[in-house]
């Protein structure tokens, strides 16, 4: 009796090390795998141009959601309805995916109709897949825009001076292989866990990361669009869009270079004056009804800047 009882015990035992044993060795999967495909889903929206006809010079790549509707007309309004610019062709469309809910996703096929600037793919528009979205916008430049010179990468919460960046791009004169925007040379993943910018070691392993440029505002050579799109599915697959496209642009040897020698772009947001605002190129965190303020007063303003 009491020998039978011995040998459930160590049964058990066996049974509880060996479940142990399971779990700790099958932990990592735990976290969903992903795998990132460039083909990944089908155009739902395509934007009113026709890029071999009439190539823009620079195309503003907005990236948006459902319900921002009021910043995607601020932008309309201001920054992002000029469309010409130093005698040059400028166009900005809006990036987004698509939500289960029907109301708000006819909303949207309705405003692409009105306004034919929503580049549309069919992936949950979440913030976990803005490395979709932004690869979403490569796709669209490598298939349907190659013509195009320069492309921005933005948000809806962002001033861009549209004029200045010509006006510096032209000055540039680059024609390929070229990158800019926020230089972050330094950044190391964010291990805490409940951060907005968590990275488990799972997703990325190493302690560095690649260069890159803050995803508030990139700009590139339409060159870069194709080749980035090229690479995407050899690099590893990371959430943070930005992030990614450094991997994309190491694996490319294309590293982010400075646009000027002076700050212009501001990740970090900028206090609005006339003469700060006409000698940048992006601001972030400015609301809707900002946007229009600042935009009004920059092209009603006579007041005369020091030159810098
Ligand atoms: C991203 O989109 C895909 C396709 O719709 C979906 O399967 C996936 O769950 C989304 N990711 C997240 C984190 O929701
Ligand atoms: C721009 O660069 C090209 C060669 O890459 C050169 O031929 C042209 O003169 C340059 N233009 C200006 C305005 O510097
Ligand atoms: C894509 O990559 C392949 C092989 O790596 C290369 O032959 C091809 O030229 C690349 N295409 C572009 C557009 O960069």
């Amino acid at each position: 009796m009491a020998f039978q009882k011995l040998r459930l015990t160590y049964y058990v035992c066996l049974l509880l090390v060996g479940v142990l044993c399971l779990y700790f060795s099958m932990a990592p999967l735990k976290e969903e795998p992903f795998i990132f495909k460039k083909k990944y889903g089908t155009f739902l929206q395509l934007p009113d141009i026709d890029c071999r006809q009439d190539p823009p010079f620079l195309v503003l790549l907005v990236t948006s959601s459902h319900k921002q509707v009021a910043a995607r007309m601020a932008i309309r309004k201001t920054w992002g309805g000029e469309r010409t610019v130093s005698g040059r062709q400028v166009r900005t469309f809006f990036l987004l995916g698509t939500t289960a809910n029907q109301d708000e996703m006819s909303a949207v096929a309705q405003e692409s109709q009105q306004h034919g600037d929503i580049i549309q793919k069919n992936f949950r528009d979440v913030y976990f897949n803005l490395t979709l979205k932004t690869m979403m916008g490569m796709e669209w430049v490598h298939y349907f825009c190659p013509q195009v010179a320069f492309v921005m990468k933005t948000d809806s919460d962002m001033f861009v001076n549209v004029h200045y960046l010509t006006e510096l791009l032209l000055k540039k004169n680059r024609t390929s292989r070229f990158f800019t925007g926020f230089l972050k040379l330094n950044e190391y993943p964010i291990r805490k866990k409940f951060n907005k910018w968590f990275v488990s070691k799972y997703e990325y392993p190493w302690d560095r990361y690649p260069p890159f440029c803050s995803g508030t505002g990139y700009v590139f050579s339409s060159d870069v669009a194709s080749q980035v799109y090229n690479v995407s599915e050899s690099v590893p697959f990371i959430k943070l869009e930005d992030v990614f496209v450094g991997l994309c642009l190491a694996k490319l040897h294309i590293r982010p270079e400075e646009l000027h020698s002076q700050q212009t772009f501001f990740p970090g947001g900028l206090r609005f004056s006339v003469c700060r605002f006409r000698k940048i190129v992006a601001c972030h965190f400015i609301t809707p009804k900002e946007m229009l303020i600042y935009w009004q007063v920059l092209q009603t303003s006579q007041e005369d800047c020091p030159e810098v």
